[in-house]
């Protein structure tokens, strides 16, 4: 499974790539905004920025709604760098707008997907991906790992090439969990990301055998 990290603080992307398990970076506009990132121009050099310090796909989303405005921004986004990945909503503009970047060669994530049915769109649509907000139906008392699973199902049924990007991710389970069933790539914070490292049972045998060295000295 890929790991990506959703955020655009350049510091927490550069601590991910030094740990070596960075495949990816995720943003959307809040999470631009929780950075102060103002401005069409800042906000393109941000996502160049990121670029630069990952080696993988660095999703960056449109802000246009309409189809002509998807297909303006979209271009403009991926001919930034290499690695942008356009980051489009599951509307129906959306839609149409990823087939055509399908046709043009440029790499889309589709956005806000909450069933399964937004999923099978864009996957003929033809998206490179398509992020599944678990986290957001945990938060209204639906399965979202109910929905990765679903997901799965149908794109293995039809050979779908799309990526399932398990986006909204929150704590260390959601991650083990969408590995187990099988979403190839999970996106979330740093904090799910690092919390794999622990266990207390590691922390007590390294103490233990730091202790036991110390004692041949
Ligand atoms: O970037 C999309 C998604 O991961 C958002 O997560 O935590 O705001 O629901 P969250």
């Amino acid at each position: 499974m890929k790991f990506f990290i959703d955020t655009a603080n350049l510091d927490q992307i550069k601590e991910a790539q030094d740990m070596g398990i960075l495949d990816g970076v995720t943003t959307n506009p809040s999470l631009m905004a929780k950075e102060g990132i103002k401005g069409e121009e800042k906000v393109k050099q941000h996502y160049i920025d990121i670029c630069n310090i990952v080696d993988g796909d660095v999703s960056a989303e449109v802000i246009a709604t309409d189809y002509e405005g998807i297909i303006k921004e979209g271009e403009a986004l991926a001919a930034l760098h290499e690695q942008i990945v356009v980051k489009v909503p599951m509307i129906k503009e959306g839609v149409k707008a990823i087939k055509y970047f399908s046709s043009k060669g440029i790499r889309t994530n589709c956005t806000l997907i909450f069933s399964a049915g937004q999923a099978l769109l864009a996957a003929k649509a033809g998206a490179t991906y398509i992020s599944p907000f678990l986290g957001r139906l945990d938060d209204i008392s639906t399965d979202g790992l109910n929905l990765i699973d679903e997901i799965r199902t149908i794109f293995d049924n039809y050979l779908f090439e799309t990526e399932i990007l398990a986006a909204s991710i929150r704590h260390p389970m959601h991650i083990i969990e969408c590995a187990k069933i099988g979403a190839d790539v999970m996106t979330g914070p740093l904090s799910a990301i690092t919390a794999l490292l622990n266990h207390p049972l590691t922390d007590i045998g390294l103490e233990k055998f730091l202790a036991d060295h110390a004692k041949n000295e």
